[in-house]
């Protein structure tokens, strides 16, 4: 049906599945495009506050949602980089605050509407990993492979807490933990694009798994659905 448009790769899952690092390792071992969804919902949050724009104003939020020119990029080091319009906004981003205040925009009809035409914009030779929540369901929901990724709660705010102090964030294990079960209910209740797996997804458990163990059985599945096309660049990682 899609034949002539770039493959996708959807891998969507709650907060701290582990979904990020592996969409971002999949798309740089098959050479591919990254789109990290979550991103974009973090800068709108960032955008809206910097211009003095409420989660009350929703036609405001959708307008400033279609103008973003966001570019996810890599240094030379092999750093993630996030630039808006080539201002780079990663550290921004990565908060905490960023991630609650994106939680609370993405339950609006309008900002989520405002966010799909820039999301498919992503969508480029040879190929895209999108991660997200409605990647599979929503946003490309014809995506040759779906990947739902989960793990318990208790990993999750493990991982997260680590990964926030190694960029030397601020972060306490009690309050992430909370918060990320704040933030799954919302994710998974909102009425608009729901967090769940896509009907023809392929749901992994992480819990106990090392990030390489699930990033190569997401290449396995690539390489066997996409096949010359996902021969990437066999780097092992
Ligand atoms: O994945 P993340 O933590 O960066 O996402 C931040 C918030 O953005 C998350 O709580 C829900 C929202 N989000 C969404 O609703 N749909 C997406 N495709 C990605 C993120």
């Amino acid at each position: 049906m899609n034949a002539e448009l770039p493959p996708v790769i959807a891998i969507d899952g709650p907060s701290g599945s582990g979904k990020g690092t592996v969409a971002s390792r999949a798309a740089q071992a098959l050479g591919w495009n990254l789109l990290d969804s979550g991103a974009l919902y973090r800068i709108l949050a960032h955008v809206a506050q910097q211009a003095g724009v409420s989660a009350d104003e929703p036609a405001r939020l959708e307008e400033l949602a279609r103008g973003l020119r966001v570019a996810f990029m890599r240094t030379p080091t092999g750093a993630e980089q996030i630039l808006l319009d080539d201002r780079d906004v990663t550290a921004v981003v990565r908060s905490e605050q960023s991630g609650k205040r994106a939680s609370e925009l993405a339950v609006i009809p309008q900002v989520r509407q405002g966010l799909v035409g820039v999301q498919r914009g992503f969508r480029r030779a040879p190929g895209l990993v999108a991660d997200g929540r409605d990647m599979g369901t929503v946003i490309f929901s014809d995506a040759g492979l779906k990947i739902f990724l989960t793990a318990s709660v208790e990993e999750r705010a493990q991982r997260r807490y680590k990964q926030l102090k190694q960029k030397g964030l601020n972060a306490t294990l009690p309050t992430l933990f909370s918060d990320l079960i704040a933030r799954d209910e919302r994710d998974r209740n909102r009425s608009v694009s729901p967090l769940k797996p896509a009907p023809d997804a392929v749901v992994l458990d992480t819990t106990g798994m090392p990030v390489e163990a699930v990033v190569d059985q997401v290449l396995d599945r690539a390489r066997r659905r996409y096949g010359e096309a996902a021969a990437g660049r066999r780097q092992g990682g």
